[in-house]
């Protein structure tokens, strides 16, 4: 480009400033229309309630306010007809956008940006964007914690091995280790809908940093776009992305959980398990052994649970060493946010739709729960009731557990004779105690995997859902 006394880029809003044209890969380095174009539509709605704002403080005249709207309206449906120009030379969605709309309404775009910087507009599309992302992240974990509450009730008695250190430990029911999953979700929920509080705050009307000398109603832009209030202090508003954080710090829960859970359906789908098999939509061949079916799609969550974890680390980097109050650094909170909010979303359709195409094998659950001495705590339980302390207990059972193991049998496929060499209080009535059900049945009170009580715990759910 020609350099020009008193403007070398008349493409940039600054341009008047500027004795050289702008480095090419500093261009495009600073650039962020690439990404951010993703926020168009909330910038749209942003502009929009800031105009009518303007219009009803009489700082733009009707007639503008009208041109505006008719021009938003024009740019919006050209980029839903993938027919907008964006262009690297505007640099972001909000010069892109104010620039076509200069081009359709005159005048009356150019006065849009009385009042307000694109750092108070940014901040307020960041916002705008992870509300409406909160929203529908809420709506999908609770279709999947639906699917989950009918796969539990369908397996509340299925019993199957509870495992600590990946042993088998005690019996539990199916329906009682999803309805774990349930418990993370209802707490991821809730994580997001408190951080949603936070994020639900308006920018605009900060402007650069200090505010604004225009008799601009905050308040009233904050009504128009549905925000809970405004932001208090103009340097914080515009600098902090705080609420980003969080939102992120959420996600990675989320996909922590999902990720645990996925890890279970990989081991569980392993032939060395073979408690489920996944339908095959969620799965794929492999291009060598033509005998596999791979649980990918588990995999891929648990995979892409690293990103959205990096992409917290990312995002409180970018924000550790700011000085108040904006700095281009916020600009690289975007592309992470974005793909957290598609990765979280993602994962938890499938997740949904995976809960219906989950085939259960019970008698694979039975066996294994019968083949690693799981009834043995209700041993010792079932001596200390007896009177015995339950350190003695402890020993006793550990010593029958030891003589079943060189039998290469079950604590309760032992005889009366042999149980009593460990101890004398063992009586017939002991082999209720050993069965999978009678240890199921036994822990009933609120928590516990009786399947009664996994019955009303689902029921519960349910309620808390509706
Ligand atoms: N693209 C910028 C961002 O994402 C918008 C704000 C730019 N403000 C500025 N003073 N350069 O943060």
């Amino acid at each position: 480009m020609q350099e020009k006394p008193g403007g070398a880029a008349p493409g940039h809003a600054w341009s008047g400033r500027f004795n050289e044209p702008v480095d090419e890969l500093v261009k495009r380095f600073t650039a962020s229309v690439t990404f951010d174009q993703r926020l168009a539509l909330f910038d749209i709605q942003g502009s929009l309630a800031h105009a009518q704002m303007l219009a009803e403080v009489g700082l733009l005249s009707e007639i503008d306010l009208g041109n505006i709207r008719l021009g938003m309206e024009r740019i919006r449906t050209e980029i839903a007809a993938g027919k907008f120009k964006w262009s690297i030379d505007l640099e972001d969605v909000h010069m892109n956008i104010e620039r076509r709309l200069t081009d359709l309404a005159g005048d009356a775009g150019k006065r849009l940006h009385t009042a307000r910087s694109r750092n108070d507009q940014v901040a307020t599309d960041v916002r705008l964007f992870l509300r409406d992302a909160i929203d529908r992240i809420l709506d999908r974990i609770r279709q999947f914690q639906l699917a989950l509450l009918d796969l539990a009730e369908g397996h509340a008695a299925t019993v199957m091995p509870g495992f600590t250190h990946l042993q088998v430990a005690q019996p539990v029911t199916f329906g009682h280790h999803l309805m774990a999953y349930f418990e993370m979700l209802q707490r991821d929920a809730a994580r997001l809908a408190d951080c949603r509080g936070r994020v639900n705050r308006l920018p605009l009307g900060s402007a650069a940093l200090a505010g604004t000398s225009y008799p601009i109603r905050r308040e009233r832009v904050a009504e128009l776009l549905g925000f809970d209030g405004v932001c208090e202090n103009s340097l914080d508003a515009v600098s902090d992305r705080d609420f980003a954080l969080e939102f992120s710090a959420a996600s990675a829960l989320i996909m922590v959980h999902l990720s645990r859970f996925s890890e279970e359906l990989i081991l569980w789908m392993s032939p060395r398990y073979g408690f489920i098999t996944l339908a095959d939509r969620f799965c794929t061949g492999s291009s060598i052994m033509p005998q596999k079916k791979n649980p990918d799609v588990p995999e891929l969550v648990r995979g892409k649970t690293g990103r959205v974890v990096g992409h917290l680390m990312g995002l409180f980097t970018l924000m550790k060493g700011q000085p108040l109050a904006y700095n281009k650094d916020n600009q690289e909170d975007k592309e992470p946010l974005f793909d957290t909010v598609d990765t979280v979303l993602d994962s938890l359709t499938l997740y949904a739709d995976m809960m219906g195409g989950l085939t259960v094998n019970a008698e694979a659950m039975r066996a294994a729960a019968r083949e690693g001495f799981a009834t043995a705590t209700d041993l010792a339980d079932y001596l200390v009731k007896k009177g015995l302390p339950f350190r003695d207990a402890h020993e006793a059972v550990a010593r029958a557990v030891r003589h079943a193991e060189t039998q290469g049998c079950d604590l309760a496929d032992l005889p009366l004779a042999t149980l009593n060499t460990f101890s004398a209080l063992i009586g017939d009535d002991v082999f209720a105690v050993l069965t999978l059900e009678g240890s199921l049945a036994s822990r009933a009170h609120i928590g516990g995997t009786a399947p009664d009580t996994v019955r009303a715990a689902i029921q519960r759910a349910r309620n808390a859902l509706a």
